[in-house]
């Protein structure tokens, strides 16, 4: 008969040799399976005389009770070692910094946009706003640039298939000037049948959209019109309120100013507005910044205004240009290309 206590040695020797649970399964049927040690023990009592299997079997159980304890000893060790290894493999590591949020901010052209709406307002301009797919008779006929006019080659466009209600074609809008005609026709019918009409004062920021692509133009880009029509309205007042703006939006009376007289279809006398810092880094370089005129009669018509008795002044501005100068940006496309590293140089 084998030494039992030897049996239990080397059963616990070889469970704590199993380095994982299918070793150690392995190592219990050398012991407890169905030809281990233990159970052939057990097969050999039937041989003995009653009194000595008797003895022998209750040392055999002994020495079984004890090699089942080691084995569940050494199972609970495996498996907590197991699960310590897989909370630290799964470990967050909470030194490590956060992504944390990007903060956003406005586009620089929008920024202006909000400045133009901001310095008009305060001095009594309403700010209107219109649809940027336009009709014919708005973007142009209205702007007294009938059909076959030559002026209409000068702001070549993107048409639109069909026809509005009125049978007028439909266009991506060239210039924001359209909303010269439909905010007074708006005003002009609204006071109709008052006593007295108040002047028309509003600016017009928006979208606008030719076929020109270089580094002063895009297919898409932003105007701010504005109108200006009352009983007495000069060219003198368009060149102190345009003068005004400029000097508020740049935040410095350092700037030249020139009106050059040039030719819109819809004002008469017109002006070509540019402006140059008389200092500092962009100094001299004049850059065109907005159209301008006198209201044509033609147009004040249109509007269903008397020419006898009405009379103002238009702008029409970019506002792409006036960002350019605003933050010494020389190529216009680069507001369009979306290029994170130029945008956020202009974060609040
Ligand atoms: N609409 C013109 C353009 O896009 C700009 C312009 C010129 C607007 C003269 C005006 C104006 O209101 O009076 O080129």
């Amino acid at each position: 008969m084998v030494l039992l206590d030897q049996v239990v040695e080397d059963a616990k020797r070889d469970f704590e040799a199993a380095a994982d649970s299918a070793a150690l399964e392995d190592a219990k049927a050398r012991y407890l399976g169905k030809s281990g040690v233990l159970t052939e023990q057990l097969k050999s009592l039937g041989a003995l005389e009653p009194e000595a299997r008797k003895a022998a079997g209750a040392q055999i159980n002994q020495a079984k009770a004890a090699v089942e304890a080691a084995l569940t000893a050494r199972r609970q060790a495996l498996a907590s070692a197991a699960l310590q290894a897989k909370l630290s493999a799964e470990a967050i590591d909470i030194t490590l910094p956060g992504r944390g949020q990007g903060v956003g901010s406005l586009h620089p052209v929008m920024r202006t946009w909000e400045r133009v709406e901001q310095i008009f307002r305060s001095i009594g301009f309403d700010v209107a706003d219109g649809p940027e797919i336009e009709n014919d008779w708005f973007n142009f006929t209205a702007l007294n640039s009938p059909q076959n006019h030559p002026a209409r080659s000068m702001q070549d466009t993107f048409y639109v298939e069909g026809h509005d209600e009125q049978g007028q074609a439909l266009l991506l809008r060239t210039h924001t000037s359209p909303m010269q005609v439909r905010y007074a026709s708006a005003h002009v019918a609204r006071y109709a049948k008052e006593a007295s009409m108040p002047p028309i004062k509003v600016i017009a920021p928006g979208r606008t959209y030719r076929v020109d692509s270089d580094a002063t133009h895009s297919p898409m880009f932003n105007q701010v019109e504005g109108l200006w029509i009352a009983d007495q309205v000069s060219f003198a007042d368009l060149k102190g309120v345009y003068v005004d703006f400029l000097r508020t939006f740049f935040e410095t009376d350092d700037i030249q100013v020139r009106f050059r007289p040039s030719y819109f279809p819809f004002t008469e006398p017109s002006a070509e507005i540019d402006m140059a810092f008389a200092s500092g880094k962009l100094a001299g370089r004049w850059l065109e910044i907005s159209g301008a005129g006198q209201v044509h009669p033609q147009v004040l018509k249109n509007m269903g205004l008397d020419p006898e008795r009405y009379i103002g002044f238009a702008f029409g501005s970019g506002l792409e240009r006036l960002t350019m100068l605003r933050y010494g940006v020389d190529d216009l496309r680069l507001f369009f290309e979306n290029d994170i590293r130029f945008l956020a140089q202009f974060g609040a």
